[in-house]
């Protein structure tokens, strides 16, 4: 069939080459932005008398009436069509002839495209800003149901200080609370229109640009034609927030991984985001945070492709611009689907108290808090810290722990020991005492609960 662009050529395209060019299989999804724009415009042309108000309200009734038909299933797709956008419009002509031959009056595919994908995204990123709140209140809970349920604390994956487990948790709020301030700042260069900048050079109609963005709940207008048909920043920037909030839930998952293997057994995932082997009857797999952990390339991957696709082009509209569409939608649709099933895994994960407090038992990691008691006799730090690896040392040597040694033993580094030292190591008071803010007292980690609630309200 004859193209709707059929002119200098005679729009009979081949077949091949329509398969190739058209988009209608993935930008359908844009279809109540593409309306929703489209109403915009035909409301602004009415005002501005560069139509009749009467066939403004003819079209806006016309895409009103075709909004409605496919979100009841009425109407279906034409996937002959090239892309949404003419899709609508030539269903608006079929329905109402020459009328609807009206509404691409002063705008182009170009400014269209822009528009619809930025409401598409500015809705995901609600959406998606939604899951992030959800999943902070669930980590925040669990964190405040563990505050005070010691575990060892690593660098280097090596023990190294006594730490709580609602400590820990609280790091991943507050990395989730950033992606949510991206997602935030991201939105502010979503909301702004494109729409009115034409093809590339503005136009010779007396449009309202502002009119049409107030209408869409946009708070400002591209100021350039040609970058607000060429720019697709705010695509990469949200690509980039969610590969950073994909690089958290990567590493969350990475821990949630090795405390729910046997080796640590720290955590037991609730059987509802397990799953079994289907030879070794005794597995139970966390392949739920093995998926989000590799869903993660993925969604890097889907950045990379757009930032790769944009960094050759010159300005202004070219259509390897099509080709934003399914990076930005997979990368979209894979991390909803990661944050939904990440909030349900956290809230049904409970804790093995016992198993990490042995854990902490074993590693020395109260040799600090050995070294900071010396301090306070008044040993400079860098001797008492000699001392205290004298003393982990002797323990290894002897198969015992700092808390086993008698005091004698530590009377042979040093006569400042008294028995107060054994109150100082022991790993309740190591965390009992690190009041510093954002430590790991449980003062401290009620105060960072409070902060992310605060941040959430
Ligand atoms: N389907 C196109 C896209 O996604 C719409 C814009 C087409 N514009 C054009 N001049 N061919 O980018």
């Amino acid at each position: 069939m004859a193209k709707m662009w059929a002119g200098v050529t005679d729009g009979n395209t081949a077949q091949i080459a329509d398969d190739f060019n058209s988009s209608i299989r993935f930008d359908s999804r844009m279809y109540r932005q593409d309306i929703t724009g489209s109403m915009a415009h035909a409301a602004m042309l009415g005002a501005r008398g560069i139509i009749t108000e009467a066939e403004a309200g003819a079209l806006i009734d016309g895409l009103q009436g075709i909004l409605d038909d496919l979100d009841s299933g009425k109407l279906a797709f034409d996937m002959t069509c090239e892309d949404i956008h003419m899709f609508v419009e030539q269903v608006l002509t079929q329905r109402l002839g020459d009328v609807g031959k009206k509404l691409h009056t002063a705008r182009s595919r170009n400014d269209q495209v822009a528009l619809d994908l930025r409401l598409y995204l500015a809705e995901k990123n609600g959406d998606m800003a939604a899951l992030v709140k959800d999943l902070i209140a669930a980590v925040t809970d669990k964190a405040e149901q563990y505050k005070d349920t010691i575990m060892p604390g690593y660098t280097h994956l090596q023990r190294a200080q006594p730490i709580t487990f609602g400590h820990h948790l609280m790091a991943y709020a507050m990395m989730l609370l950033r992606d949510l301030e991206r997602l935030a700042d991201c939105q502010k260069r979503t909301l702004v229109s494109p729409i009115g900048c034409c093809a590339l050079a503005g136009t010779t109609y007396d449009t309202d640009r502002r009119f049409e963005a107030d209408k869409l709940g946009m708070h400002d207008i591209c100021r350039n034609s040609l970058d607000g048909v060429s720019d697709r920043d705010f695509a990469v920037e949200l690509l980039s927030a969610l590969s950073i909030l994909m690089m958290h839930l990567s590493r969350f998952s990475e821990e949630i991984i090795l405390w729910s293997s046997w080796e640590f057994k720290f955590v037991q995932l609730s059987d509802a985001y397990t799953t079994g082997s289907s030879i070794m009857p005794q597995k139970k797999n966390p392949d739920m945070a093995e998926l989000v952990r590799g869903k993660t390339g993925r969604v890097y991957g889907d950045l990379m492709a757009l930032l790769t696709t944009l960094k050759g082009l010159p300005l202004a509209y070219n259509k390897d611009m099509q080709e934003d569409k399914e990076a930005i939608f997979d990368a979209v649709d894979t991390v909803e689907m990661c944050l939904k099933v990440f909030v349900g895994m956290v809230e049904t994960l409970t804790a093995i108290p016992e198993n990490m407090k042995k854990a902490a038992g074993e590693g020395f990691i109260n040799a600090t808090d050995l070294a900071d008691w010396m301090v306070k006799q008044g040993l400079p730090f860098r001797s008492a810290y000699k001392i205290a690896g004298q003393l982990v040392a002797r323990c290894m040597a002897e198969g015992k722990v700092l808390e086993d040694l008698p005091l004698s033993v530590y009377r042979e580094y040093s006569d400042l020991f008294t028995e107060d030292v054994y109150h100082a190591i022991d790993l309740a008071t190591c965390v009992a005492t690190r009041i510093s803010e954002g430590g790991t007292s449980v003062a401290s980690v009620e105060a960072q609960i409070s902060y992310v609630k605060e941040q959430l309200a």
